[in-house]
């Protein structure tokens, strides 16, 4: 199981961490952002090696900067790696550490929402290649993930929403009570010390679906709820240049995927209403769809690297809330059908 940490002590934090493994040298690796608006409050007195920030920086050429600045510095097999950055530098750094001689010791402490709830936990590590997401990487959890909420103080409100969206979808997986809980929190207008409880809350039902199945060959496909039609939000804005916050897509592919779940699955309706309120009293706005675009968001769930094959579309489903069912399929004709309902709900 990995030592999770949640604290806002995160300096005091990380150094007991590094006491505790005793590394012969101690390596940050971050991006040129998260240098400039949190490195320099943490005053931790370690070589650096700083990448550029954003997606499209996740490759090959920044890893191998990593690689390269590890060389420099004077890394060895007993050196200790400290990834501090959102998904892209806990993914990008953990795999550079799981590879460098080898493989030698790392922390993630996630500096977005979105990568504390989810990126930096689990072990999931890698760089998009040829244009595919995570194409190449490797299962290599950390040694210890330290998770702060005051290190979210300068995200703007968008990547705060995103996040959320992750914790809620943890919230549906675990239990009623769980999702009740989240639904009534508002993170906008919340303190950001009080957001830590209920992370906490929530990175454990990811730990608890990782510790069963680490390898995603069952159960941790739950994990996948609202991405089989959040990807295509996600795919479609991107292509027409306008592009959403991850969290946002997997909001609205929650929404499609319930409303797939009342059809099959009779999940209860009254939970559709009270679930795109919530996006819509909260800031999540809609995607700018119409029936239009259906062939395409279709076209996208059909190219979801989790279908078995072409013909099926595999989600996640809900039975309720707290009861998910992995491998489900739906008929092309269910997905269009619950497009026009989701439409309908958001108000578009
Ligand atoms: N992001 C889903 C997982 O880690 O399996």
């Amino acid at each position: 199981m990995q030592k999770i940490l949640y604290t806002n002590n995160v300096s005091e934090a990380i150094e007991s961490l590094v006491k505790e493994i005793n590394p012969v040298s101690v390596h940050i690796i971050t991006d040129e952002n998260v240098e400039r608006d949190v490195l320099a409050r943490l005053a931790l007195p370690y070589p650096r090696i700083v990448v550029k920030a954003g997606d499209e920086h996740k490759n090959i050429a920044s890893l191998s900067q990593i690689w390269a600045g590890l060389i420099e510095q004077g890394a060895t097999r007993h050196s200790l790696v400290i990834n501090i950055g959102g998904g892209v530098i806990t993914d990008m750094g953990g795999f550079a550490a799981a590879t460098y001689k080898r493989g030698i010791k790392f922390i993630n402490v996630p500096t977005t929402l979105l990568s504390a709830v989810d990126a930096a936990v689990g072990g999931k590590t890698g760089i998009n290649f040829e244009g595919f997401k995570n194409e190449i990487g490797a299962f290599a959890p950390a040694d210890a993930v330290v998770i702060s909420t005051i290190l979210f103080a300068t995200l703007p409100r968008e990547e705060l929403l995103s996040g959320y969206a992750e914790m809620i979808k943890h919230g549906l997986l675990s239990s009623e009570k769980e999702y009740n809980e989240l639904l009534n929190f508002h993170i906008l207008d919340a303190n950001l010390e009080s957001l830590l409880p209920l992370l906490e809350k929530s990175v454990k039902v990811k730990e608890r679906i990782v510790e069963e199945d680490p390898k995603e060959h069952g159960i941790r496909r739950a994990l996948n709820l609202g991405h089989t039609a959040g990807h295509a939000f996600e795919g479609l804005a991107l292509e027409r240049d306008t592009p959403m916050p991850h969290g946002y897509a997997v909001a609205y592919g929650m929404l499609v995927e319930m409303i797939l779940s009342h059809t099959l699955l009779q999940y209860p309706s009254a939970e559709l209403y009270r679930y795109a309120s919530y996006l819509k009293d909260n800031g999540y706005g809609a995607p700018a769809i119409d029936c239009k675009d259906y062939d395409a968001l279709v076209e996208y769930m059909r190219h979801d690297k989790k279908n078995l094959t072409r013909d099926t579309i595999n989600f996640t489903l809900l039975a309720s809330p707290g009861n998910p069912l992995i491998d489900r399929t739906a008929s092309e004709s269910d997905i269009r059908a619950s497009l026009d309902i989701f439409r309908d709900l958001m108000g578009i």
